[in-house]
C-alpha cells in the first residue's frame, strides 16, 4: 500500500466547550488530489489546519514522513509551511500592502530566489489561474474570487509537497471554479504535489482523485486509494 505523505490519526481538538474534532483520521497520499466535504461546522477547516501544522491537536498524531507535526514546535512548523507546504485559508490572507504579483513572489523571495526570477514565476502562476491581468492590484482592489486565485498561485509557486486549500473556489461562479480546478489539478500532476481541498461543492469535489466526508468532528467516510497501476 502507498505510504501516505501526511497521516492524521485520532485527532481531537477542543475550543472551549466545542469539540471541533472528536477522533478524526485521514491520509493524504503522495501526488493525489483529495477533496474533503461535509456540513458547515463539522470540523473540515480544523482538520486541514491540524494536517498542515497550523494548529496542534489536543490528542492524536499527525505524521509527515518520520516527523510528528503534532509534537513539532512553532518554529519547525512555520518553516515547513514555508518550504514544504502551501496553504490557502478559507478567509483571505494576502498581504494587503502588496500587489498580487508581489504576494505570489513573496514565498520565493523569502526562500532566497532573486527578485527577477521570483517575479517571473509569480507571473506564470497568476497566468495559470487566470489573474495575470490583476498582477498590479492590491488585495483590496480585487474581487473575492480573484483574491482566491492569487492565494492559490502563491500556495503553488514554491512547488510544495502538499497544498492545503480551504474552499479555494468558494467565491467563484461554476465556470471560473472549473477553470481553477483544471489548472490546480494539472499543476499538481505536473509537480507531484498532493492537494487537500475542502469544498462544499460536489462539482468541485468531482475533480479530486478521492473524497472524504467529515461529520461531527470525525472523518465519516474516506474513499479507498485506487489500486496501484503497474506500467
Ligand atoms: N478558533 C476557534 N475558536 C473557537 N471555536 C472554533 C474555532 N475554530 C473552529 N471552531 C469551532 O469548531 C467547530 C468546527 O469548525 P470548523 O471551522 O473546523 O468547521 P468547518 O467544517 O470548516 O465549517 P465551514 O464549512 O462552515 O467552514 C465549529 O463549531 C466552530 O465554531
Ligand atoms: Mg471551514
Amino acid at each position: 500500500m502507498t505510504t501516505p505523505l501526511i497521516e492524521a490519526r485520532g485527532l481531537v481538538k477542543r475550543y472551549g466547550t466545542t469539540d471541533a474534532l472528536r477522533g478524526a483520521s485521514l491520509r493524504l497520499l503522495p501526488g493525489e488530489v483529495l477533496a474533503v466535504t461535509g456540513p458547515s461546522g463539522s470540523g473540515k477547516s480544523t482538520l486541514l489546519h491540524c494536517m498542515a501544522g497550523i494548529v496542534r491537536p489536543d490528542e492524536g498524531e499527525v505524521r509527515y514522513g518520520a516527523e510528528r507535526l503534532d509534537q513539532a514546535g512553532e518554529n519547525r512548523r512555520s518553516t515547513l509551511r514555508r518550504t514544504d507546504f502551501g496553504v490557502v485559508f478559507q478567509f483571505g490572507q494576502l498581504v494587503g500592502e502588496l500587489t498580487a504579483l508581489d504576494n505570489v513572489a513573496l514565498p520565493l523571495l523569502l526562500a532566497g530566489t532573486s527578485r527577477a526570477a521570483a517575479h517571473k514565476s509569480a507571473g506564470t502562476w497568476l497566468e495559470r489561474f487566470g489573474v495575470l491581468g490583476q498582477a498590479g492590484l492590491r488585495p483590496g482592489e480585487m474581487s473575492g474570487g480573484q483574491g482566491q486565485r492569487v492565494a492559490l498561485a502563491r500556495a503553488m509557486v514554491t512547488a510544495p509537497k502538499a497544498v492545503f486549500a480551504d474552499e479555494p473556489t468558494g467565491a467563484l461562479d461554476s465556470l471560473a471554479g472549473e477553470q481553477v480546478m483544471t489548472a490546480l489539478v494539472h499543476a499538481a500532476r505536473e509537480s507531484g504535489t498532493s492537494v487537500l481541498l475542502v469544498t462544499h461543492d460536489a462539482q468541485i469535489a468531482a475533480y479530486a482523485d478521492r473524497e472524504a466526508t467529515v461529520r461531527d468532528g470525525v472523518v465519516e467516510t474516506e474513499d479507498e486509494p485506487a489500486a496501484e497501476v503497474t506500467r
